[in-house]
């Protein structure tokens, strides 16, 4: 432990770790290895531990620090929507570097939360920073769960809801994992835990899962554990009002006007053309019947700003999340960023 700083920061909720002298990749292996159940006590304490001032200069680097934090690492993600370039057998891009103006910011969610199984750990590791924006973004769930309003408390908790989910085959074929067969799509969504598939075209398949508002872990904390508060419309305004509130000044105020403007008459445009009505079209329901409202979802989503913290990391830093504590998000970002993920095989959620 010597070897190490271990301090709280005034900056965000993560313990963070630092070396005193060896800054190596194998040096901070062989100390993860040693101190496992260590860090196992300060991820389930904090949601998780910021690695900084060590020498990570490549997806093998981290790896190796990953595999010693947690062996049980998966070398798939077969529900994720954008598929990254795998740079190690455990390690993916989180999105294209090839991506050089990102003006939206990245909703705060709990990584595969909207089915029905989810890596425990999930850990980021930025190779490259971009020159602006770009940083991490943090929110504890328990602190959210707490910051909404006991009557929205009260309507989700321990809630099911349903979660539709439609992938195209070519994301089950860059996993390598089936061919083009719905009698192997089926055996394997049941495995994952979808209770419906259904074909909807010639290369296209419905998931329907069954997936909880919150959770109550360790029998008595209450943590929100869900990504309902991004999927309108309105609430991804509330996204990047608030992102570029965070950057300050008046340009970026102006900014996300201009963002939030156009961002309104592309769903207009939607609207328009297939004459389907945004809010409608988000219609849904919680197991039990209750309607989840506009309302409700426009509170979700300020409860996570509330208690979102910023991780301006610099190259070579990583952190390590309790995906069902922690959810993570990203600023707006401008230039090249290279960030890689290694998370743990995905567990049943409840
Ligand atoms: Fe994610």
């Amino acid at each position: 432990m010597e070897k190490v700083k271990i301090e709280k920061s005034d900056k965000h909720f993560l313990i963070e770790v630092s070396p005193k002298e060896n800054c190596s990749p194998d040096f901070l292996r062989d100390w993860a290895l040693d101190h496992r159940p260590f860090l196992e006590e300060q991820i389930g304490k904090y949601g998780g531990v910021l690695f900084k001032g060590f020498s990570i200069k490549k997806g093998s680097d981290f790896e190796k620090v990953a595999l010693a934090i947690d062996e049980n690492l998966t070398d798939k993600h077969v529900f994720d929507g954008a598929v990254g370039t795998k740079r190690t057998r455990f390690v993916s891009d989180v999105a294209s570097p090839d991506l050089k103006d990102v003006p939206m910011p990245l909703s705060m969610h709990n990584e595969d939360s909207f089915v029905s199984k989810v890596p425990p750990k999930i850990m980021f590791c930025s190779l490259t920073s971009a020159p602006w924006g770009g940083e991490s973004l943090v929110a504890d769930c328990r602190k959210v769960y707490q910051s909404l309003p006991q009557e929205v408390q009260k309507k989700y908790r321990l809630q099911k809801l349903k979660s539709m989910l439609v992938l195209e085959d070519k994301l089950f074929l860059a996993n390598s994992l089936i061919p083009k067969n719905i009698e192997l799509i089926e055996a394997f969504a049941k495995g994952e835990g979808a209770h419906t598939v259904k074909r909807i075209s010639y290369d296209m398949t419905r998931f329907l899962f069954t997936v909880p508002a919150t959770l109550t872990l360790n029998g008595e904390e209450d943590v929100w554990f869900n990504t309902l508060h991004q999927s309108v419309f309105y609430n991804k305004c509330v996204d990047i009002w608030m992102a570029y509130k965070m950057l300050g000044g008046i340009k970026n105020r102006l900014r996300s006007l201009s963002l939030i403007g156009s961002s309104l008459s592309k769903d207009f445009i939607t609207f328009l053309k297939k004459g389907s009505d945004p809010l409608k079209m988000h219609d849904c329901h919680l197991e039990n019947g209750e309607k989840i409202t506009a309302w409700d979802r426009f509170q979700m989503g300020l409860a996570f700003w509330k208690n979102t913290a910023v991780l301006p990391l610099k190259d070579g830093e990583f952190f390590v999340l309790d995906n069902r504590l922690v959810s993570h998000g990203r600023m707006p970002y401008r230039g090249r960023r290279v960030m890689v993920s290694a998370m743990t095989k995905p567990q049943p959620i409840a």
